[in-house]
């Protein structure tokens, strides 16, 4: 049987995902909180991480040593980078991006990696799909009722040691890489997939607008954003096998 690894950074991200599994087991690794289980049959890892881009490979690192993960998916809330994008919208990693990596005085576009010579590191197409059926799925039946029904985007994200919240940083963000949404941990998780060969995607609800104000629309919706990542990867591990 497959495992799978999935990570939120803080405890709303994950809490209702280790509420919907078979628990087995809990560990604290190096500051960081692991649920190991089942849901619906499948065998599952849970992961609190911690906030930034340290705490999420690390604990990445991890779920691949220690628990011999075959696919990881990473949860969460983003802001939104592309003005396409409203509060409650579902992000489908396409590829993730460092947008705080600068090596460019050495002639290097922004968010390149030298010796590594990879910008944008691809997710996997087969948890993509799944990942974009699970979450047309999961809002199609909270939302059947309302007029105005999120929408889910395949797109890529951004991902930095900081919570974007000006219109300034959001705007070259969206000019330097054309990146759907930000956030704060997608590319490091991605980057370790990358080099242990681990297929991986991200999955972000749009929290806030990446502007001025960003941080209170952030408090607000955050109480929210675990049952959107619960009723997500319940989906996707049924699809997953
Ligand atoms: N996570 C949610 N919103 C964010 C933002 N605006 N910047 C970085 N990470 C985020």
């Amino acid at each position: 049987m497959k495992t799978i690894g999935i990570i939120g950074a803080m405890e709303e991200e994950i809490s209702q995902i280790r509420s919907r599994m078979e628990l087995v087991q809990a560990k604290n690794i190096v500051g960081a909180d692991y649920y190991i289980g089942k849901m619906r049959g499948q065998s599952v890892i849970a992961a609190r991480s911690g906030v930034g881009k340290v705490n999420s490979a690390i604990c990445a690192q991890v779920l691949i040593d220690l628990y011999a993960i075959d696919y990881l998916v990473n949860v969460g809330v983003a802001g939104a980078v592309n003005r396409e994008l409203n509060i409650g919208d579902v992000v489908v990693s396409k590829d993730a991006v460092h947008h705080d990596f600068d090596a460019s005085v050495f002639g290097d576009p922004i968010g390149f990696i030298p010796r590594l010579d990879i910008t944008y590191f691809p997710a996997d197409p087969e948890l993509i799909r799944a990942a974009e059926e699970s979450g047309r799925a999961a809002l199609d039946d909270e939302f059947c009722e309302a007029k105005l029904t999120p929408k889910v985007v395949v797109g890529r994200i951004a991902t930095g040691d900081v919570f974007v919240s000006g219109e300034d940083r959001r705007q070259r963000i969206w000019q330097l890489f054309r990146a759907d949404c930000v956030e704060m941990e997608g590319a490091a998780i991605a980057q370790t997939c990358y080099l242990n060969r681990i297929p991986f995607v991200v999955v972000r609800t749009i929290s806030d607008r990446s502007g001025a104000g960003a941080d209170a629309e952030f408090r607000e919706f955050i109480g929210r954003a675990g049952a959107v990542a619960a009723n997500v990867i319940e989906r996707m591990v049924e699809r997953i096998q």
